[in-house]
């Protein structure tokens, strides 16, 4: 059971509780109904999408790790055009606020994939991935050098119909200062972090366990690292923070939120264990009559 104890604002909007889908966990919401239903959600982040189809990386794609994975998908996904006439209009109706992540492999392909999002009906907000796997190189130098990164908000926001969430990359020097340059380019929101670039080796093989050489790691053992990244990050700019990486209990979304998160993301946790979401919820709830709080609300802070 829940309450309006747990909405929380959120880009000037009502969001019936802090928990949100991590884009690339929960597909396009409409996935696994009977095992964690889309209404659980305050809202749902989709699995990046991209003007034109991508075929992602070659397998295997998934390695277990202690306390994570590690995942080199490479963005797999259908295109914009296939998603808006297949998927959305079964999306739409379902109520729950709806952020649209997305990519590109050039400049050109990330602003055909802003106007087509925001010819959409109903979106929620637009998340803008700042990692980007697919041209290995521009796309480090896209999440880690405020300037690159700022010229392509700069690019993009006015293209956009709903809000611009711009979500960060843990792959960097200093993360506060690509935050700024994103705040200052005309960002509404930031998530982060994304996956941090690891690998896993097949010993007997001699050789990587994924398909690709390295991968984005995910799960409990980046909590420590996202956590101190919200910190800073909420310390450095002044607009709304959606924090994920390693969520995984009731304590770790209080302590994302306690550290500046309004919204929480999970990703690897709904992998793992579906129920995860509302045992999270369950929890808070649990917390707030402890501590004597009225409202989750109420835990936002910028420790
Ligand atoms: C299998 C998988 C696919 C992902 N796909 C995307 C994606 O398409 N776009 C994106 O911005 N992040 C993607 N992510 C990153 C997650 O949204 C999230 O930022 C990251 O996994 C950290 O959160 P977690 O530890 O709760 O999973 C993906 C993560 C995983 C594990």
């Amino acid at each position: 059971m829940t309450s309006n104890r747990l909405e929380v604002t959120f880009l000037g909007k009502t969001i019936k509780n802090p928990i949100v889908a991590a884009s690339g966990c929960y597909g396009y919401g409409l996935e696994q109904p009977e095992l964690l239903p889309p209404e659980a959600f305050g809202a749902i982040t989709l699995k990046g999408l991209s003007a034109t189809p991508k075929r992602g990386n070659p397998p295997p794609r998934i390695a277990e790790t202690p306390c994570g994975m590690l995942n080199s998908i490479g963005l797999e996904n259908v295109g914009i055009e296939a998603f808006a006439k297949n998927t959305w209009p079964h999306l739409r109706g379902l109520g729950v606020p709806i952020i649209a992540n997305f990519f590109g492999d050039d400049e050109t392909e990330f602003q055909k994939a802003a106007q087509m999002l925001s010819d959409l009906e109903g979106l929620f907000a637009m998340e803008l991935n700042l990692s980007c796997p697919n041209k290995p190189q521009w796309g480090r130098i896209l999440a880690s050098d405020p300037k690159v990164a700022s010229r392509l908000v700069r690019l993009i926001k006015p293209l956009c119909r709903y809000p611009l969430i711009v979500k960060l990359s843990p792959n960097v020097a200093s993360i506060s200062e690509v935050a700024k340059a994103c705040e200052d380019s005309g960002a509404d929101a930031l998530s982060l972090i994304n996956t941090l670039l690891g690998m896993a080796i097949d010993v007997d093989a001699k050789s990587s366990r994924l398909g690709t050489r390295f991968g984005g790691l995910s799960g409990p053992s980046i909590y420590p690292i996202a956590l101190r990244m919200v910190s800073e990050v909420s310390r450095a700019v002044r607009i709304p923070i959606v924090g994920m990486g390693g969520v995984s209990s009731p304590e770790d979304a209080i302590g994302m939120m306690l550290a500046g998160a309004s919204l929480v993301g999970v990703g690897t946790l709904l992998l793992v264990n579906p129920f995860g979401v509302e045992e999270i919820k369950q929890g808070m709830l649990a917390y707030l009559d402890r501590h004597g709080l009225e409202k989750v609300a109420c835990l936002q802070g910028r420790l």
